[in-house]
């Protein structure tokens, strides 16, 4: 398992996660995941696992009957001539993001510019919607793990690896994301911050404002 950036290379297996794990009003969309990744591809990170699909013997590396769930995850097209064994890698987590200038999430960051395919952020004619290149705060708009391997603390790793991240190239002095009710406490547990109730009116249920300032200090 490692961790690794997320590029636009990724985004079909990031799509194919987000559906899985997100009901559908609160899933981004495909054109959201790809804007996301190709403006800000070095703030998006993955977990990945590689796996031997044809390979189930006893073998120190985890194989694709380790993950069943994960078999149409897996990214066939990566695999190795001659000698070495076939192998593919597995997207088993990933957390989705775009810089904002506001210290919490709101719709207009979350939003799609209409010309998001032509444009980038500095060119766009909507530049308050979207990523904002400037911004210090780095806003998560997905954390989500495969079904087959939660639980193991994949989520809690892209968390600490995203905030070292940040911290080593002092990118933003903060992380924020919405999160409903039922996940404050784990968020909590993590070193975010409830702030209250969110404004985002996105998938039309409640949400919490949920920040996490960061500290160079101990970087
Ligand atoms: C939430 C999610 C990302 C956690 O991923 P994970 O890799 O299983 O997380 P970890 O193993 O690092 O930590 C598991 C923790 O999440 C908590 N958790 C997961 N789902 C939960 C839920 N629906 N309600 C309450 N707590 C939940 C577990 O209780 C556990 O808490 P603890 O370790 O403090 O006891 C994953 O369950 C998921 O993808 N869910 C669907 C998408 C989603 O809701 N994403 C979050 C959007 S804000």
């Amino acid at each position: 398992m490692y961790a690794t950036t997320l590029t636009t290379n990724d985004a079909e297996a990031c799509v194919l996660l987000e559906n899985e794990a997100f009901p559908e009003n609160l899933r981004a969309t495909r054109e959201k995941i790809l804007y996301r990744l190709r403006e800000n591809s070095g703030l998006c990170l993955g977990i990945k696992a590689t796996v031997f699909p044809n390979h189930h013997s006893s073998t120190p590396y985890r194989t694709m009957a380790t993950f069943p769930v994960a078999v149409k995850f897996a990214d066939t097209t990566t695999r190795r001539p001659s000698k070495f064994q076939p192998r593919s890698s597995i997207l088993l987590g990933h957390v989705i993001c775009t810089l904002s200038e506001s210290k919490v999430i709101n719709d207009a960051g979350m939003a799609l510019p209409p010309d998001w395919e032509t444009a980038t952020s500095y060119q766009t004619k909507y530049p308050e919607l979207g990523n904002k290149p400037l911004g210090r705060t780095l806003c998560i708009h997905s954390l989500a793990v495969l079904e087959g391997v939660r639980d193991f603390g994949v989520a809690s790793l892209l968390l600490n690896e995203l905030a070292k991240r940040m911290k080593t190239h002092d990118v933003v002095d903060r992380i924020a994301l919405i999160c409903e009710g039922k996940l404050v406490k784990f968020y909590q547990s993590r070193g975010f911050k409830k702030v209250g109730e969110s404004d985002v009116k996105f998938g039309g249920v409640p949400w919490f404002d949920m920040v996490r300032e960061l500290s160079y200090l101990d970087a």
